[in-house]
């Protein structure tokens, strides 16, 4: 969560205040509720100007100034400590020195006490910029301040920080939070990931966990652990600005939601798997959020084709339970960003232990992809909407293929096209839903990880509340919430367990709840009969419900309320 940028113009001033900016848009997908930069102009003074709410309104507050500087750091926040203010936004400044932080400082408190200046802000992030001048005022040079404040940082960050009496020079540290490194002839630039660099330059270095980066004089240097120089590979930016474009679509969620019978297709072209599960006697995913509903589906999908033994779990749950591991289990961690924080924190848990780990993830060059010992990419394209929808498709094709099950890819992509030119239906579901105070998702088998992925899309977009349940199970406490004010939507395949989920159905109605359904024979938002083409064509179905609820209400589809794509904070 939390974009950072920062740009040091290396052979002349350069209004770089617009190319901050864009790479903050590029990057707004990590957080959007405040946003700001600061830069160093020709008389090495220091500028501060922030905003509230999304990119624009920083870019508004920017048109008419002279952004003509020397060094400029930028940041797009999701809040975590201390509420949306324009004190709280980034960069974070105390006397000469900005600062831009994307993590979490655990000790801010206890460091508060070495620092003389008065707090301007609630975050966490200030004490880095208090640091730095305090130890500066002691005699240290910028670097030394800053290679010592590091030192001192107890939790994550990818920090960049500029000093208006040192303005060529700009500094940079990694720990736990993603941050990359480029150059071109004029200008040297750090940012949380590359796509904030993709028109910016044509290669970039990832740095490693502990790297600090030096750029003075023209040039920057990566000092390992913020001591040796060390060399580190760098690789072609290939991400292209065409790939984070809307299009013809109003938004990306639209978008992306039309891109999932290509997103299945080019998962299953271009898999490639370096892993051979049969010699582990468990399969244990890990994940979060939606890519943990895609490890559920997986499961039973697996489970009855391959009779292999799958567990399945959240994150942020596992890594902190003390869980007894196994040489035997082949521990899989499933992700479209690569970089959230709890499931690179269960994973690195397993590779501490030296056990088996295998990534699935859709950024490449992330730091899960990165880290763990096989990786398996799922090919689904950038995604920019905060909810996730082709990347969903895209995990679960590549969960089957690497259990070794085949999918009837035309069939899928078929049945999923069907749902796509349904809008009609779809849009009058939505309707309906939209009319309702609260909201149930239910489904047995298979339809039971779409009916929570379809209740999450829910949540996260129209701000409903919504369960998602076990059809089997509703009538253990959740059918205590029926009445008129709550539509059920009802999730059933053509199945063994069709008729079952009917009859849970005819419970609710008894009760006077209000139903939609998605599936087998449905008068809303009828499916295709094949299991396999069926379970995609439901996943899609949800996904585009949800998109026209929360159109109906006006919302912004893309950027959700309180949310951000990439959660690099526990
Ligand atoms: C839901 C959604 C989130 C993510 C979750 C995990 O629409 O997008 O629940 O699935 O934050 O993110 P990744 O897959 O990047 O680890």
């Amino acid at each position: 969560m939390c974009g950072i940028v920062a740009i040091l113009n290396t052979t002349r001033y350069e209004d770089s205040v617009k190319q901050t900016i864009s790479a903050l848009e590029r990057m707004e997908y990590r957080g959007y509720d405040s946003s700001g930069i600061a830069f160093i102009d020709k008389e090495h003074t220091l500028h501060r100007i922030c905003s509230v709410g999304k990119i624009n309104n920083l870019y508004t507050k920017c048109s008419s100034i002279d952004g003509t500087c020397s060094a400029i750091v930028g940041h797009t926040r999701w809040a975590t400590h201390g509420i949306v203010t324009v004190e709280n936004a980034h960069p974070q400044v105390t006397g000469n020195i900005a600062i831009v932080h994307n993590g979490i400082i655990e000790n801010y408190n206890e460091l508060k006490n070495i620092v003389n200046e008065p707090f301007t802000s609630n975050t966490d992030s200030e004490i880095i910029s208090q640091l730095i001048f305090h130890y500066m005022k002691t005699g240290m040079t910028f670097k030394n301040a800053f290679l010592k404040t590091i030192t001192m940082l107890e939790g994550s960050y990818a920090v960049a920080a500029i000093c208006s009496d040192c303005p060529t020079t700009m500094l940079g540290a990694k720990k736990g939070s993603p941050l990359v490194v480029g150059s071109d002839q004029n200008h040297i630039y750090m940012a949380s990931d590359a796509v904030a660099l993709s028109q910016m330059t044509p290669n970039i270095t990832y740095l490693e966990e502990n790297d600090v980066i030096v750029a003075e004089q023209g040039s920057f240097q990566i000092l390992e652990n913020g001591t040796q120089q060390i060399h580190r590979n760098s690789v072609p930016n290939t991400i292209s600005t065409e790939n984070i474009d809307k299009g013809e679509y109003e938004d990306f969620m639209i978008k992306e939601i039309n891109e999932e019978p290509a997103a299945v297709s080019n998962a299953y072209n271009k898999f490639k798997c370096s892993v051979n599960i049969e010699k582990y006697s468990t399969i244990h995913m890990i994940a979060c959020g939606s890519s943990h509903y895609v490890c559920i589906l997986a499961k039973y999908i697996i489970e009855k084709q391959k009779k292999i033994r799958i567990i399945t779990e959240i994150a942020s749950e596992f890594r902190y339970r003390c869980p007894v591991l196994n040489k035997d289990t082949l521990y899989v961690f499933v992700s479209q960003s690569g970089e959230t924080s709890d499931t690179l924190g269960a994973m690195r848990l397993v590779l501490s232990q030296n056990m088996d780990t295998l990534a699935i993830v859709n950024v490449q060059e992330s730091s899960i992809a990165r880290e763990a010992k096989h990786c398996i990419y799922t090919n689904a394209g950038v995604e920019i909407g905060v909810a996730s929808t082709k990347t969903f498709v895209s995990q679960l094709v590549t969960l089957l293929l690497t259990a070794g099950i085949d999918i009837p890819v035309m069939e899928v992509c078929k049945s999923i096209n069907k749902v796509l030119n349904n809008t009609k239906n779809i849009f009058s579901t939505a309707q309906t839903l939209i009319k309702h105070k609260t909201l149930l998702f239910i489904g047995r088998g298979v339809c039971y990880p779409i009916a929570m992925e379809g209740a999450l899309k829910i949540k996260e977009i129209t701000y409903t509340p919504t369960e998602g349940y076990p059809s089997g199970e509703i009538k253990h406490g959740p059918i205590a919430i029926v009445d008129n004010t709550v539509c059920s939507v009802v999730i059933a395949i053509n199945d063994d367990l069709y008729e079952k989920t009917m009859s849970n159905m005819e419970e609710i109605k008894a009760r006077g709840g209000n139903i939609v359904t998605i599936g087998y024979k449905s008068n809303n938002i009828c499916i295709d009969d094949e299991e396999m083409p069926s379970i995609f064509a439901s996943i899609t179905a949800v996904h585009m419900l949800a998109y026209y609820a929360a159109k109906l209400k006006n919302l912004d589809v893309d950027k959700p309320r309180n949310l951000a794509k990439s959660v690099t904070v526990e």
